[in-house]
């Protein structure tokens, strides 16, 4: 059963499918042999999740201070054999312990082989009012730092807005990379990407911050697409592709467009590709570019899309997850700004892959195996 409100700390069961037959779980099981172990903490609606899920990394528990993230993440469980294993628990985890989180994924300390997360980047972001450490969601930052001093695992992921490296003059950046080693136990790296170099069709810049046990320093990832490159970036039309308009279809989760009046759809009609609306004050976008990044908008989650390349409207949820690469089967839960906040929180799936395939053959010394293609099929997206 999903949650429907939270209290301060909610453990969300394990749900079984009693529908699956012997055979399918025994092929389960192959399929996620040499998986490592990870642990999520602000796990959202789950990109970063779902990308190093897809990559071979069983998410023992995941959490988040939102049940409608929380119940996406259970929503989506056994849809697909590389993401059987989803555990939620909603909680502020400023009230939480790594015990807690242990104990719901059933782990030990020391045995778990990567924590990931992004902690709220409101504070940081240039989108917002950039009060840093002023800012109360500034200073959960600090309880990732905790939860992985009391977990011990072997590696971990800390993804934030570039707004983060130049917040208080850069100061926060260091202390937080200084703090990060826990006196010498990681050895760490950071990591700054625009996601569209690696075949996202949408520009957004994020920092990723690797630290590693075993004192290795993971090198950079080479930009595959764009400019001057041997693939050419992914563009609005291709995450759009067969994609029906909301009108015509109900099969698709979260495709529910908004209302406009006669006066904004015509505005919209007369936009330019790149033009801004002067009222809305978002974008039109161009379908032969990667997407504008996609936000969550106003502090309360209440945030627009772009407008439609095409359809004089804004872009439905949907839309906005396909220019994020979440796979159509990955379905949000709630309506509106749950969901618009979900999608535009997050890491990018495809790209979260991407890195987490990098960081097992850097990290745990995995051969790389898996291709940007690989994950096009696994996660059935851009195609
Ligand atoms: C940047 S989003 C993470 C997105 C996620 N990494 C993804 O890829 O989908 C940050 C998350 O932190 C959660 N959060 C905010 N305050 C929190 C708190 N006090 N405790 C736990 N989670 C919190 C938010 O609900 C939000 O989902």
């Amino acid at each position: 059963m999903l949650a429907k409100s939270m209290k301060c700390f909610t453990a969300m069961p394990i749900m079984v499918d009693k529908s699956l037959d012997k055979n399918k779980i025994k092929r389960r099981k192959r399929s996620i042999t040499n998986s490592f172990t990870a642990l999520s903490l602000f796990s959202g609606g789950g990109g970063l999740d779902l990308g190093f899920a897809a990559a071979g990394f069983k998410i023992g528990c995941s959490s988040d201070i939102d049940p409608f993230s929380c119940n996406t993440l259970l929503l989506n469980k056994e849809k697909k054999n590389f993401y059987t294993h989803a555990s939620a628990i909603t909680a502020d985890i400023k009230k939480i312990t790594a015990k807690d989180i242990l104990k719901e994924a059933q782990m030990q300390k020391g045995s778990v082989d990567i924590i990931i997360g992004g902690p709220p980047c409101q504070a940081f972001s240039v989108f917002g009012q950039r009060k840093g450490l002023t800012d109360p969601r500034g200073n959960l930052v600090w309880e990732y730092l905790r939860i992985v001093k009391e977990v011990q695992p072997k590696a971990f992921v800390f993804e934030n807005v570039s707004g983060i490296k130049t917040i208080h003059d850069g100061k926060l950046f260091k202390d937080i990379l200084k703090k990060l080693t826990l006196d010498g136990t990681y050895a760490v790296s950071a990591h700054s990407y625009e996601v569209a170099d690696f075949g996202i069709p949408q520009f957004r810049n994020r920092v990723f911050i690797i630290g590693a046990q075993n004192g290795v320093i993971v090198p950079p990832m080479i930009p595959t697409h764009g400019e001057g490159r041997l693939k050419k970036h992914r563009t609005v039309k291709e995450a759009l592709r067969f994609l029906p308009a909301p009108e015509i279809s109900n099969q698709i989760p979260n495709h529910i467009g908004r209302k406009h009046s006669e006066r904004i759809i015509t505005r919209y009609r007369d936009l330019e590709f790149g033009e801004r609306d002067p009222k809305t004050r978002i974008n039109k976008l161009n379908p032969s570019r990667p997407s504008y990044t996609i936000i969550v908008g106003s502090d309360n989650g209440g945030g627009k899309g772009h407008v439609h390349p095409i359809a004089p409207r804004e872009v439905t949820p949907r839309e906005s997850a396909r220019m994020q690469t979440f796979p159509d089967w990955w379905e949000f839960y709630g309506v509106g700004r749950h969901v618009i906040r979900q999608v535009g929180n997050a890491v990018p799936p495809l790209f979260s892959a991407i890195i987490a395939e990098h960081i097992k053959q850097h990290v745990f010394g995995e051969k790389k195996k898996r291709t940007y293609e690989d994950f096009i099929k696994i996660l059935r997206v851009l195609s």
